[in-house]
């Protein structure tokens, strides 16, 4: 018999299984379709972020930066070791379990919240007319195809690395990011294509365990995207100390898998030709979103040029009680956008539906916090100071470095800076941006200040502990208006 839902979520991933949980959560009969298999050939819940993206990419940083701390910075605290080595499939391993923890943890979050979960490729085949309901049907292995029926459906099937023109991903030699992080040894020579951010940190983790690391960017400049002040620090900081061969405004032109290597040519700057070659190779050049095969067409649900499912502000789609939410819509890329919408979009259709009070159910794009993993981390919010010069907003600028901050000193983690961007005229913050040690936690405190439209003074005026990190954004803050107290 066919099962009847409130509302059915297509994809399992930050994005789809909070918006499920929150569906159930008020009280709405909610299914999640999901499809991912992991290694072993088991359902896996928690799409990219949980299975091959956000998770296990730290579990690895986090290692590797432990060996490097060993290897290259405990001996500044009087810490010698000897005889150091590094179990690279231990290390695997470790990352695995803490997927599996995980991606478990989401399937009890399911039971205790009555979602029902289905493993299988959901697809909309019916349309919706007036008050009825959606129909989608559920293709399994070698099972017979199922169909299921809600009256609101939440599209969240994420994205997927885009391929490389004629190079096919073999997961030995030619790597995503799957294969970035699941290597079993140390490669010697390692290749990435694409200086974003996934090239940042996997180049982070090979290169803290010994690989000889080289990134080919097309855009001629370093972190296009990012604060122009910030991504120079950044570039000075991973080629001098890191020791990352950085080559930018690069075409390349051929990948060749040759015996137990791979061979690149491609051109320089200058439109010299030149050749690279690896042990192995990771191409990060962006992700797509996941639109394909399902059965948008027959329904008439609007896709962009770029495979975008089209959304208004609140993630409706241009059809009745049908929403899309995280990768698969605009924005930006990132688990915590993906959740919020998430989270924004079972409220909305929780209000309609048994006319609670209404919620608040637009995710404030202009806030979301980027962080970039590396040492140091990257983080910021707002707008950088290159969007306020083009588009001529007056602004004032503090900065405050880490290396006058105690805490920072005591960690011997005393690269980089704070800077506040904030209104010339109101002194409203526009823009908070960050490279040093553990900016992945201070940014919150300038989401809070964007979100609440606070001052640059607001920061000042409130007392941070001593010592800590945290200090250097109040100091940044200061500095905005020439008061800074430590320099
Ligand atoms: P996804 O997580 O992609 O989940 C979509 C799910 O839908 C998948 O399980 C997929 O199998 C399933 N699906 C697709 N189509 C169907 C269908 N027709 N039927 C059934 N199921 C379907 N973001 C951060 O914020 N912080 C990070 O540190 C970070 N690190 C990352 C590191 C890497 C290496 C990568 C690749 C990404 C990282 N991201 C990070 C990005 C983050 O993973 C994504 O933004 C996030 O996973 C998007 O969530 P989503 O729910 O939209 O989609
Ligand atoms: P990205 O967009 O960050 O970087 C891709 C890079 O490849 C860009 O710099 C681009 O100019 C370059 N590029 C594109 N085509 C190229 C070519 N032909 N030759 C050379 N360079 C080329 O995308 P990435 O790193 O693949 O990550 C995808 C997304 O996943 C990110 O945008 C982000 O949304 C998310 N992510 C988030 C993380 C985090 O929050 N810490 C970590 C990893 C991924």
């Amino acid at each position: 018999m066919t099962q009847i839902f409130d509302v059915v979520v297509i994809g399992a991933g930050p994005g789809g299984y909070v918006a499920a949980i929150r569906c159930a959560q008020l009280g709405l009969k909610t299914a999640c379709i999901d499809e991912w298999k992991n290694s072993k050939g088991n359902a896996s819940l928690g799409g990219t972020c949980l299975n091959v993206g956000c998770i296990p990419s730290k579990a690895l940083l986090e290692s590797s930066e432990n060996y490097e701390r060993v290897a290259n910075k405990y001996s500044a605290h009087g810490i010698t070791v000897e005889g150091l080595s590094v179990d690279i499939p231990v290390m695997i391993s470790r990352k695995e379990k803490i997927v599996e923890q995980f991606t478990r943890g989401i399937a009890m979050l399911f039971k205790k919240n009555k979602v029902t979960s289905i493993h299988g490729r959901g697809r909309i085949v019916k349309e919706k007319k007036s008050e009825g309901s959606w129909v989608i049907c559920i293709q399994r292995d070698n099972k017979k195809e199922e169909m299921v029926k809600a009256k609101y459906v939440i599209i969240a099937t994420g994205s997927m690395p885009r391929p490389f023109p004629s190079v096919l991903i073999d997961n030995k030699h030619i790597l995503d990011n799957q294969g970035a992080l699941a290597l079993n040894k140390v490669p010697q020579r390692l290749g990435i294509i694409g200086a974003g951010v996934i090239g940042l940190e996997m180049a982070s983790v090979w290169r803290r365990l010994g690989s000889e690391v080289t990134l080919l960017e097309a855009m001629p400049d370093f972190l296009s995207s990012v604060d122009e002040q910030l991504a120079k620090e950044a570039r000075k900081i991973f080629t001098k100390e890191l020791g990352l061969n950085i080559k930018t405004g690069v075409k390349v032109i051929k990948i060749k898998s040759i015996k137990d290597a791979v061979r690149v040519n491609y051109l320089d700057t200058n439109n010299e030709q030149k050749e690279l070659e690896i042990d192995k190779l990771i191409i990060s050049v962006g992700r797509i979103p996941n639109s394909a095969n399902l059965g948008a067409e027959s329904v008439g649900l609007q896709i962009d040029d770029g495979g975008y499912i089209k959304v208004d502000a609140h993630c409706r789609t241009n059809l009745i009680d049908m929403y899309a939410i995280g990768d698969v819509v605009r924005g930006p890329m990132l688990a915590h956008k993906a959740s919020e919408e998430g989270v924004a979009v079972a409220e909305e259709i929780a209000g309609k539906n048994v006319n609670q009070m209404k919620h608040f159910s637009a995710v404030n794009l202009d806030t979301i916090p980027w962080v970039i993993y590396t040492s140091p981390e990257i983080a910021w919010v707002g707008k950088t100071e290159q969007e306020l010069v083009t588009s001529g907003i007056k602004y004032k600028v503090g900065q405050f470095p880490f290396m006058a901050n105690g805490r920072a000193r005591a960690l011997s983690e005393a690269k980089g800076f704070i800077k506040v961007l904030a209104d010339a005229d109101t002194d409203r913050i526009l823009g908070v941006h960050m490279i040093g040690p553990y900016v992945s936690e201070i940014i919150s405190e300038a989401v809070v200040a964007i979100e609440f439209s606070a001052s640059s003074e607001d920061i000042a005026r409130i007392v941070h502990a001593h010592p800590s990190l945290s200090e250097v954004l109040h100091e940044a803050t200061l500095a905005v208006d020439k008061r800074a107290l430590h320099i």
